[in-house]
């Protein structure tokens, strides 16, 4: 019986194979534009030999004939790996930033900035003859804390920032004194500093009044405390040294002691 489908619907590209079982191959008319299930080898009855109408078309590196729209899902891999990249870029800087961040969000805003070497200097001029333990209350990159292990302290940082924690400990270590330096990432206003005997403190005016009755309740007489930049503003300083944003004053706690107890 004659077929009733139009001529073209019969047509094979290539005529007909002389392989089995060869499938019918969309030809111009777009029919199956998709092609996934057509290869070279079935269409021309040879292997590998695109159609006439496809030839010259290759996958690059592979040598296999480009699929309708492979180019674009390709594109599309690449715009998902781009993506990918650009948002860990994103949550690694945030991961990273907010530590540095929030210290300014708090309610006394006590953000990083690294003491001077003058600074430093001018803490250990007050620390001379003075032994024991010694406290760095917000101890950033640990450099105060590592200075005073120099000096042969044995020397702790409190700090909220754990990349400056990290970063102190590796610093610590680099220059010998990991065996006498200790650094914990906390909350300064949830320690106690009573076992200390040297407090070392670079803090902001908005927080010296809140510290001082903190340092007045858990401190030993014989301690002494160093404030950087700001003093305290009730207490009388048995020294001070340096001038400008190097200032650091030095308070006996024999001198401070019993104020709480006052009115
Ligand atoms: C002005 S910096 C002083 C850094 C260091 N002591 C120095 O002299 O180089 C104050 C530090 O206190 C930290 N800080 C802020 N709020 C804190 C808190 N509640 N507890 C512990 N550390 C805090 C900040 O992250 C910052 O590193």
């Amino acid at each position: 019986m004659e077929s009733t489908a139009p001529p073209e619907r019969r047509t094979r590209v290539g005529g007909e194979s002389p392989c089995a079982g060869v499938r019918r191959v969309p030809a111009e008319s777009g029919e199956g534009s998709g092609g996934g299930n057509v290869t070279p080898g079935d269409a021309r009855g040879g292997r590998g030999a695109p159609p006439d109408g496809l030839q010259g078309e290759r996958w690059p590196g592979h040598g296999l004939l480009e699929r309708p729209g492979a180019g674009s899902s390709q594109r599309s891999g690449w715009g998902l790996v781009l993506t990918g990249v650009a948002g860990g870029a994103l949550v690694a800087v945030y991961a990273v930033a907010t530590p540095f961040l929030t210290p300014a969000l708090r309610k006394v805003c006590l953000p990083f900035v690294p003491a001077t070497a003058k600074q430093i200097e001018n803490v250990v001029k007050m620390l001379r003859l003075r032994r024991g333990s010694l406290v760095d209350i917000g101890s950033g990159d640990g450099r105060v804390v590592i200075a005073a292990a120099k000096e042969g302290f044995t020397a702790v940082g409190y700090e909220l920032n754990p990349w400056l924690v990290w970063y102190s400990r590796y610093r610590a270590w680099r220059e010998g004194v990991h065996g006498s330096a200790t650094f914990y990432i906390s909350d300064l206003w949830k320690v106690s500093f009573s076992q200390y005997s040297n407090v070392v403190i670079f803090g902001v005016p908005q927080m010296m009044p809140q510290l001082e009755r903190k340092l007045e309740l858990e401190l030993e007489d014989h301690a002494r405390v160093i404030a950087c930049r700001f003093p305290f503003p009730h207490w009388t300083p048995a020294h001070v040294t340096g001038d400008g944003a190097d200032t650091v004053w030095a308070y006996d706690a024999s001198t401070f002691k019993g104020r709480e107890k006052q009115p």
